[in-house]
C-alpha cells in the first residue's frame, strides 16, 4: 500500500473530490432529484403531491429505514417510459463522472416498476442505454445490479430474475434491498443459488438496521461477494475476524445512515474504526437525492467529521476499486491512476 505523504487538513476536501474513485453502492430510483420528478410528473400528464420542489424537498426527514422506503416508493410513481429511465441515470452518470467517479455500479430494482404496470425491458433497456452513453461521452464505465426486493416473497424474486433473464448481457449481479428487519437473507437463499448457478456476481444489503446474524447468513446462505452496509458488523469481533480474513469488502454509507438514523450524528459514525480493524470499507451515496449529497459529499462531510487523514482517503479509493467487479487490468490501471494523484497533489 502506497504511504501517502500527509495533507493539511484545509487541502483535504480538494484532494477528497480529485480523486478517482469507484461507487459501489446507490439505487439510480434514489437519484432522482425532486426538480427530474416534476419535469417527469409533467411530461407524462401525472401529479406530484407536494406544491414544489421545496415542498417535497421538506418531506426528506426519515425516523428509520421504512420512513425513507415508503417517500422513495411514492417518487418512482412518475417513471413511466424507457426515456424516463434514461434521463434519470444519465443526470446521475454527470453527477458521477463530475465527482471523479471512474466505474460505478447501480442497483436497480424492477419490482417497484412491474408493480406500476411497466415492463422489465422498459426499464433495463432505458438504464444501459444510458451507461452505453456515459461510457461513450462521459469516460465512466458504469455496470447494472438487480436488486430484488426483500419484503417481498422468494417467489416474486425469482419472477423478477426469470423477466431480467433476456437482458442477462446487460447486467453484472444481483443484490438485495428494500426493508431488512424482519426479512433476512435467507429468505432467499435459493433465488441467490439460482442467480449463482447463472454466473451473476451476488451482493446483499445486511447490518444496516438489522443484526450481525444477517451479515453472516448474506455470507453463508447467500454467499454474496460484499456487504451493503455492513455498520452493525462492529458488534460482532467474530464477524469482523471473518470479515477481514475473508476480505469481504463493505460498501457503507455514511450520509444515508446520518439521514435514518443509524447514527445519530456523524461524529458517532464507525468507518474510521472499520479501516482501524483492517475491514475492506468502502465510501457510497446510496440515495443521494434523499440524503443531501453524492459520493463527494459523503467523502468530506465524513472525513471532516471524523478527522480522517489523507491515508485512509488513498485507502478507502484503492478498496473501491478492488471492491468492484471490473476485470483485474482495469482495476490496476485505476489503481495506477489514483495513486498518481496522491502522488502529485499539492
Ligand atoms: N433501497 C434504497 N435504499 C435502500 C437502503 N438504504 N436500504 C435498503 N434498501 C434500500
Ligand atoms: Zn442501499
Amino acid at each position: 500500500m502506497l504511504q501517502v505523504k500527509p495533507v493539511p487538513p484545509e487541502r483535504l476536501p480538494a484532494l477528497l473530490r480529485r480523486m478517482p474513485k469507484a461507487e459501489l453502492h446507490m439505487h439510480i430510483e434514489g437519484s432522482l432529484e425532486p426538480e427530474l420528478m416534476f419535469a417527469f410528473a409533467e411530461r407524462n400528464g401525472m401529479s406530484v403531491p407536494y406544491a414544489d420542489v421545496a415542498a417535497l424537498r421538506r418531506a426528506y426527514v426519515f425516523n428509520n429505514l421504512q420512513e425513507f422506503l415508503d417517500i422513495y416508493h411514492a417518487g418512482t410513481l412518475v417513471l413511466r417510459v424507457e426515456q424516463d429511465f434514461y434521463d434519470m441515470a444519465w443526470a446521475y452518470l454527470q453527477r458521477a463522472a463530475a465527482d471523479q467517479v471512474l466505474h460505478t455500479e447501480i442497483f436497480f430494482d424492477t419490482q417497484t416498476h412491474t408493480g406500476h404496470g411497466l415492463s422489465a425491458e422498459v426499464v433495463i433497456n432505458g438504464l444501459h442505454r444510458a451507461c452505453v452513453d456515459a461510457k461513450e461521452q462521459l469516460g465512466i464505465s458504469a455496470a447494472l445490479i438487480l436488486c430484488f426486493l426483500r419484503h417481498l416473497s422468494e417467489a416474486e424474486a425469482f419472477e423478477a430474475l426469470e423477466q431480467a433473464l433476456p437482458y442477462r448481457d446487460k447486467l453484472v449481479g444481483v443484490g438485495l434491498a428494500s426493508s431488512e428487519m424482519g426479512h433476512p437473507p435467507e429468505k432467499f437463499a435459493k433465488v441467490f443459488a439460482r442467480a449463482r448457478a447463472l454466473g451473476f456476481r451476488l451482493v446483499a444489503h445486511a447490518g444496516e438496521e438489522g443484526p450481525p446474524a444477517y451479515i453472516w447468513s448474506a455470507l453463508d446462505v447467500l454467499k454474496v461477494e460484499r456487504i451493503d452496509h455492513g455498520v452493525q458488523a462492529l458488534r460482532d469481533p467474530a464477524l469482523v475476524a471473518r470479515l477481514v480474513h475473508d476480505h469481504i469488502p463493505l460498501t457503507v454509507c455514511p450520509l444515508s445512515n446520518l439521514k435514518l438514523k443509524v447514527f445519530p450524528t456523524l461524529v458517532q459514525h464507525n468507518l474510521g474504526r472499520m479501516l482501524e480493524a483492517g475491514l475492506v470499507a468502502t465510501v457510497n451515496s446510496d440515495d443521494p437525492a434523499y440524503f443531501g449529497g453524492y459520493i463527494n459529499e459523503n467523502f468530506t462531510q465524513t472525513f471532516a467529521a471524523l478527522g480522517l487523514n489523507a491515508q485512509q482517503a488513498y485507502q478507502l479509493a484503492h478498496n473501491s476499486f478492488a471492491a468492484s467487479f471490473i476485470d483485474a487490468s482495469t482495476k490496476q490501471a485505476f489503481q495506477h491512476r489514483l495513486a498518481e494523484v496522491f502522488e502529485t497533489f499539492e
